[in-house]
């Protein structure tokens, strides 16, 4: 039976109303087929996709909305709801067989469209200096002599690096135990945790522990967040947290991709100090890649401090890639290089088989091919979030996408020249073949 317009318009309009219901937004007009997402309602492109991803979860089937949402390479301006419901009509009544759309392709570079720098805005170390205050170090941790927790994995990428996908390539290796974002590093236990993390921007951060939780011991998100909550009102350590989700797991090494941590040495220091011969994986990407991802996420709104700065958002995306790549590269200066590993994103989605062939060779865990079969099993991949995917901690980009998309490595091309990064960066990015 061909689905209508009107069971969708339904649908996609229950969606909007529960995003305004989390925004805490009330329209001054009742929505209706001619509202734009963009002029009425105020969306932001990283908002196309979690509207995008909801909608296909209570459709109950993946759209390719990549198809709608993106052209020539960059998020459509605006979208009508009727639009919305026109795309959604007609990919739900296609026939079964229709063949799968036409991987999305990054038109050429065309050097009249790329944007130019003015010199007064370009990173330099002066402006660097200052872009470092606007991040506070963590508090020092209480002091904690318990042994150390057995080897683990941990992905070190500045945000918008592909670390989400990279994350859920290897949840397909049985012998690895990857679960969305974990956020513990940076804290000293779980109250800390819970008091800095427990506000509107950033609250679906603690929910990556609680589906990893669910996933170890078979708990509903109920019971995992009844745990969750256990461990914060005794102030358990995150060490203790870490310790726990450990001895879960059978035999499989814990893998942690939290890109916040990158933000402080101090914090990758704890993984030395923590856990026993822990090995890392720095993820790196092209800068101009990293900023042009960062530009159309509003990632700034999560962090008030950096928005009510004086940079732009392209100065603060410049500036968080070479803080983060300059951090890593300093503590990677403290750990042997048999526990080292270096991934490039173009590489990763270019060649994924060779790629995760050599790096299951320095994990010590033999290859599986669900590695590079990434929306495959979407439960062994934990990218449902506990209640739904559209809360998953990570990149909800990840849903837009139906494989890996090699076009994605190259598509910042269309806008940035490297012309436009500070000497400061070229140099960082020069170290990793860029
Ligand atoms: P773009 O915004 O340039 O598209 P992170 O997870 O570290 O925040 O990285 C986000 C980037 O990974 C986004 O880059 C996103 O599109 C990209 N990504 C997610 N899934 C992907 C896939 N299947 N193939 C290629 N790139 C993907």
């Amino acid at each position: 039976m061909p689905v209508t317009k009107a069971e969708v318009e339904a649908k996609v309009m229950e969606v909007l109303g529960e995003m305004l219901e989390e925004w805490d937004e009330e329209l001054d007009e009742e929505p209706g087929p001619q509202t734009t997402l963009v002029e009425d309602v105020g969306f932001a492109s990283i908002d196309f996709v979690q509207f995008a991803v909801a909608i296909e979860e209570r459709c109950g089937a993946k759209l390719g909305f990549q198809e709608l949402l993106i052209r020539d390479g960059q998020y459509i301006e605006d979208l009508t709801i009727a639009e919305v419901v026109d795309f959604v009509t007609g990919k739900l009544n296609q026939p079964l067989d229709a063949p799968p759309a036409a991987p999305v392709e990054a038109p050429k570079p065309n050097v009249e469209r790329l944007e130019s720098i003015d010199e007064a805005e370009r990173v330099c170390e002066d402006k660097f200096t200052a872009f470092r205050q606007i991040i506070r170090p963590r508090p020092p941790r209480p002091a904690d002599d318990a042994p150390k927790n057995p080897r683990a994995v941990f992905v070190l990428s500045p945000p918008r690096s592909g670390s989400t996908l990279f994350r859920v390539m290897l949840a397909g290796n049985p012998a690895l135990f990857a679960p969305p974002e974990l956020h513990l590093l940076s804290y000293g236990t779980m109250d800390e945790r819970r008091d800095t993390l427990n506000d509107e921007h950033n609250n679906h951060l603690l929910e990556g522990t609680i589906r990893a939780m669910m996933q170890l011991k078979g708990w509903s998100g109920e019971e995992s967040r009844a745990f969750a909550e256990k461990c914060e009102s005794e102030g358990m350590t995150t060490k203790a947290f870490y310790g726990i989700m450990q001895s879960a797991l059978d035999g499989q090494l814990l893998v942690d991709k939290t890109p916040s941590y990158v933000i402080d040495k101090e914090i990758l220091e704890r993984a030395e100090t923590d856990f026993d011969g822990a090995l890392y994986i720095h993820l790196q990407r092209h800068p101009c890649g990293t900023i042009r991802s960062y530009e159309e996420s509003k990632l700034t709104r999560l962090m008030p401090l950096m928005s009510e700065s004086d940079f732009s958002t392209r100065q603060l995306a410049e500036m968080t890639w070479l803080l983060s790549h300059r951090n890593i590269l300093s503590f990677s200066e403290q750990v042997p290089a048999e526990r080292w590993f270096n991934l490039r994103y173009e590489d990763m989605v270019q060649d994924p088989d060779t790629q995760m062939r050599q790096l299951c060779e320095f994990l010590g865990v033999p290859f599986h091919e669900d590695m590079v079969n990434p929306y495959a099993d979407n439960d062994k991949r934990m990218t449902d979030g506990v209640d739904t995917a559209s809360r998953m901690s990570g990149d909800l980009k990840f849903h837009l996408h139906q494989g890996i998309d090699a076009s994605a490595a190259s598509r910042w091309q269309q806008f940035y020249s490297p012309e436009i990064l500070g000497g400061i960066t070229r140099d960082v990015a020069a170290r990793f073949g860029y």
